[in-house]
């Protein structure tokens, strides 16, 4: 399973980098407005500064929400730099704006994903990713998880390429889950990423080894 970070703060990027696990970045405009950049000048070289930390795949989100503006705002993230994935939302014109991509050989990620209709069509809109929102499923007392579960088998009933990227990932549980489903990658915040290297046993187990280390030096 592929391990992208879901913000848009440099230091939580580097982060993750430096635990050497990490395979992307997904953002979107709250996630940019929350570190305060605005503007679409900041906005741009916050990307390729994004792109210049990490190897794998960003995900950078289009504004506009009709076919023309998404194709000439997507090309132009596109062209930043080889690593740019352009984020789609799931609307009629975003289906469309993912298949001219997809036919282009730009990568896309379909994203704003809360059923198993909406990613059958961003599959067969050929996206590279589908970003359905566990999370915020959760939120609204929906089980999150039977999304993952549910797009797994229909992909897996057609072989459609499509990764399934389990996005609005809140904590641990929701990594393990998702792995456990089958989700080709999870997008979600260090916090999430970091829990999944505690253990109580770990922490009491290293304190026993050191402290008799120390008695038998
Ligand atoms: C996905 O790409 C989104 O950026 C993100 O996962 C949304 O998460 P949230 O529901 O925690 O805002």
């Amino acid at each position: 399973m592929k391990f992208f970070i879901d913000t848009a703060n440099l230091e939580q990027i580097k982060e993750a980098q430096a635990l050497g696990i990490l395979d992307g970045v997904t953002t979107n405009p709250s996630l940019m407005a929350k570190e305060g950049i605005t503007g679409e000048a900041n906005i741009i070289n916050h990307y390729k500064e994004i792109c210049n930390l990490v190897e794998g795949d960003v995900s950078a989100e289009v504004i506009a929400t009709d076919f023309d503006g998404m194709v000439k705002e997507g090309e132009a993230l596109a062209a930043l730099n080889p690593q740019i994935v352009v984020k789609l939302p799931m609307i009629k014109d975003g289906v469309k704006a993912c298949k001219y991509f997809s036919s282009k050989g730009i990568k896309t990620n379909v994203t704003l994903v809360f059923s198993a209709g909406q990613a059958l069509l961003a599959a067969k809109a050929g996206a590279t990713y589908v970003s359905p929102f566990i999370g915020r499923l959760d939120d609204i007392s929906t089980d999150g998880m039977n999304l993952i579960k549910e797009i797994r088998l229909i992909y897996d009933n057609y072989g459609f390429e499509t990764q399934i990227l389990a996005a609005s990932v809140r904590n641990t549980m929701h990594i393990i889950n998702c792995a456990k489903l089958g989700s080709d990658v999870m997008t979600g915040p260090l916090s999430a990423i970091e829990g999944l290297l505690k253990h109580p046993l770990t922490d009491s187990g290293l304190a026993k080894f050191l402290e008799d280390y120390k008695k038998g030096n």
